[in-house]
């Protein structure tokens, strides 16, 4: 299916038709200045020039600690809750591998981040897919896991605000899923990359304000998205000190960390001025609803997400996700992402990355509506 879109986009560009891609989630905009000026200073400074440590500098785990205190009410102690990652990718991976032994099955959201399946399966052990529907808000139904897949579950992956369905996650869920990890001793890992971008005055919450979600769980915070620093791949996982123990001991057999200079960046990003992050949630918000009206005038109605920098939408009567994105990339010459990309319960759906400059987008969906009304 995807070898055929490639084909049609390459056969419009030799046409010499723009084609306009609203697939890849990468921002658009360059990282906040103040980040690169801080990058600057730290490139210039020769103790950031050997090899990194794995653990961090202390200067990236306090930024960290004083973060997550201020943004989320979570208190992470800076020596043992708190380490860098090489984006949420490779930590994500990686735990695979430090936590899944063949036979052993990860819990992994469907439609969700290729890697929630990916990683299980080149480590060897197996992914259970939890579907997220629509009637119950794109949430996981927890009681609907065998108890047979429950009992050799190791790892357990959530992200809200959800890629690819935009969802926030409803009152008492995260509750749910530390009762759940507590009873069959699972280790939760919540993949928060998205609780910058939110839109309508919405504030993402971390998991780890959840009672006694530091006993069961970690969480994965990237600062690809929310602070526009998708290329240089800086993120850190924090809460349970033992499961970070072991990633961290894995780590030191596979990489040699992040560069110091791009921890020091992180750490200005996350002590920067709030105006930045907030500024790119507005344009974001303006893009989705833009989209949405859009879509509303070629009979696609959707509910305007409240977070993310995706907007995910039922694709039309009589169409399957592949032959609307087709449809779409024929008629418009715009390219959209069908659902079942992100795994079976994605079909019946497509999404739009809001990554696109303002400009494009406007073309984009103006296109669509002459096109596909
Ligand atoms: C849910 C989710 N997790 C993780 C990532 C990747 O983050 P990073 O750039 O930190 O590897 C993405 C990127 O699209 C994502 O959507």
């Amino acid at each position: 299916m995807f070898a055929e879109l490639e084909r049609k986009i390459e056969q419009k560009r030799d046409e010499g038709i723009e084609v306009i891609s609203l697939g890849i989630g990468d921002p658009d905009t360059p990282t906040f200045r103040y980040v690169v000026e801080a990058m600057r200073e730290a490139v210039g400074d020769p103790s950031t020039h050997r090899y990194p440590s794995n653990r961090g500098r202390p200067e990236f785990r306090q930024a960290f600690a004083d973060f997550y205190r201020w943004r989320f009410g979570v208190e992470i102690d800076a020596v043992d809750e708190v380490i860098p990652a090489i984006g949420a990718k490779e930590c994500i991976y990686n735990l695979c591998f430090a936590f899944l032994d063949p036979g052993d099955v990860a819990l992994a959201s469907d439609p969700g981040y290729p890697v929630y399946t990916a990683g299980p399966a080149l480590a060897g052990a197996e992914a259970e897919l939890l579907p997220l529907v629509p009637a119950l808000g794109f949430v996981p139904d927890l009681d609907a896991i065998p108890a047979e897949k429950l009992q050799r579950a190791r790892l357990l992956f959530i992200n809200y605000p959800n890629n690819p369905t935009g969802a926030v996650v409803p009152d008492g869920f995260f509750e749910r899923v530390v009762e759940l990890a507590r009873e069959h001793e699972i280790l939760v890992v919540h993949d928060n990359a998205y609780s910058e971008t939110t839109f309508d005055g919405y504030v993402a919450p971390s998991f780890l304000a959840t009672p006694g979600a530091k006993e069961v769980g970690v969480e994965v915070f990237s600062l690809s998205k929310g602070y526009n620093m998708t290329g240089w791949r800086c993120a850190a996982i924090l809460g349970n000190a033992a499961a970070i123990k072991s990633y961290w001991r894995l780590k030191t057999n596979v990489d040699s960390g992040l560069f110091e200079a791009v921890q020091l960046a992180g750490a200005a990003a996350l002590r920067g001025p709030r105006s930045e992050v907030e500024e790119m949630s507005s344009i974001y918000q303006g893009r989705r609803d833009l989209v949405i009206d859009a879509l509303g005038a070629i009979g696609v109605e959707v509910e305007p997400p409240k977070g993310t920098i995706y907007v995910w939408a039922p694709v039309p009567e009589g169409h399957s996700s592949a032959s609307f994105a087709e449809l779409v990339l024929e008629e418009a010459a715009v390219v959209v992402s069908p659902g079942s990309m992100y795994g079976p319960s994605g079909e019946g759906f497509f999404r739009i990355s809001l990554t696109t400059p303002d400009l494009q987008l406007t073309e984009a969906v103006s296109r669509m509506r002459a096109h596909l009304s």
